[in-house]
């Protein structure tokens, strides 16, 4: 079954077709980074005219490098929520319509749950197993008990990893979005055990992540006002540091998981995901064959995975002669 994926839930306008939710026949991502740059961080207004702007050319470079047209396409997907609702709004109103005109059955999905299944994406993985979410705007685990059968164990109580990471990157001069360059910066650490901060307290399989915020808030201002030197000098130290605590944060939150569910199968999902800190604190500490990490590409936003999710939750598609009534949510 080939599906065709549309993304537009943030800064990434995204078109992939993927054939039965594992093989990607093409998947293009314009990431609109450089034009958000200049604000540190993404304007609404600014993504959803982007959206505009791109979304058809590239739904038709999509079509042209996996050597498709709208005939061989079996159904279209699209993200309908959490994201910007009026980035939302582009990706849903184009599928729509080239549901409509095609008469293809359409697809919405819940693009967390993409972010999950962009582990199935050139991989034999099946559920069950456990999955660490973790993106700019959410950090969950959750239960994969079946192919579309999802349970939230836990989630952030305040900030998403990812942000938090955004945060102190900016703390450390680091352009947006900070989460690459602060994984790049920390590699480059001389002195690992320099500094180090305390994993919150948070009960069960919950996060929370703004008291490591301020926590690195608050040791820029102390080292700064004794030695500015010191702070220039440690960047990379203090980088690790950081990085390092949220790499333990998650090592501690998915052994809670494990003792829940006695499920041992570990898969992390979303942007963080790509962080090398976490990624290596996860191989060292769990056999190869008991954990799985989606490749650099789909962990970022992308419309492979929402092509992918699509498949495993085809019963959630609206048929050609039915209504395209669904709404965009900001939220879940
Ligand atoms: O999943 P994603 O692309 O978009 C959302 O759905 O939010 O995640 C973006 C987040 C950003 O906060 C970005 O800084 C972070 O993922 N990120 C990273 C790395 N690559 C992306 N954080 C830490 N290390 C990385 N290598
Ligand atoms: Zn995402």
């Amino acid at each position: 079954m080939l599906i065709l994926g549309i993304e537009t839930s943030c800064d990434e306008t995204s078109a992939a077709i993927v054939e039965d939710g594992r093989d990607v026949l093409s998947n293009i991502v314009y990431s609109q980074i450089e034009d958000h740059k200049e604000w540190g961080g993404v304007i609404p207004e600014i993504a959803s005219r982007l959206h505009i702007e791109k979304i058809f050319p590239i739904i038709d470079k999509c079509l042209q490098d996996a050597n498709k047209t709208f005939a061989d396409i079996d159904a279209i997907s699209v993200t309908n929520k959490p994201g910007l609702i009026g980035a939302l709004l582009i990706g849903v109103n184009v599928a729509k319509t080239l549901a409509w005109v095609h008469k293809k059955p359409l697809i919405p999905v819940n693009h967390l749950f993409g972010h999950v299944y962009a582990n199935f994406i050139d991989s034999d993985l099946k559920p069950p197993f456990i999955c660490l979410l973790a993106s700019g705007g959410h950090t969950q685990i959750i239960e994969v008990k079946a192919y579309g059968d999802m349970e939230i164990l836990g989630e952030t109580i305040d900030d998403a990893a990812g942000e938090a990471f955004d945060k102190v990157a900016r703390l450390l001069n680091l352009p947006y979005p900070g989460g690459p360059h602060l994984d790049k910066l920390a590699q480059t650490a001389n002195d690992k055990s320099k500094y180090k901060f305390p994993i919150s307290k948070v009960p069960a399989c919950d996060f929370s992540f703004s008291g490591l915020k301020t926590a690195a808030l608050r040791l820029k201002e102390k080292i700064t006002s004794a030695d500015p030197k010191e702070w220039e000098e440690n960047r990379a130290n203090i980088a690790y540091a950081f990085q390092d605590c949220v790499a333990r944060t998650f090592h501690k939150k998915i052994n809670e998981a494990i003792e829940r569910t006695g499920l041992n199968k570990i898969v992390l999902a979303g942007g963080v995901a790509a962080n090398s800190g976490v990624r290596s604190l996860f191989k060292d500490s769990f056999p190869a064959e008991d954990l799985a990490f989606p490749s650099l590409k789909y962990c970022t936003d992308n419309a492979a995975m929402i092509a992918a999710a699509a498949f495993f939750e085809k019963e959630n598609q609206i048929k050609p002669n039915e209504k395209l009534d669904f709404e965009v949510y900001s939220r879940v």
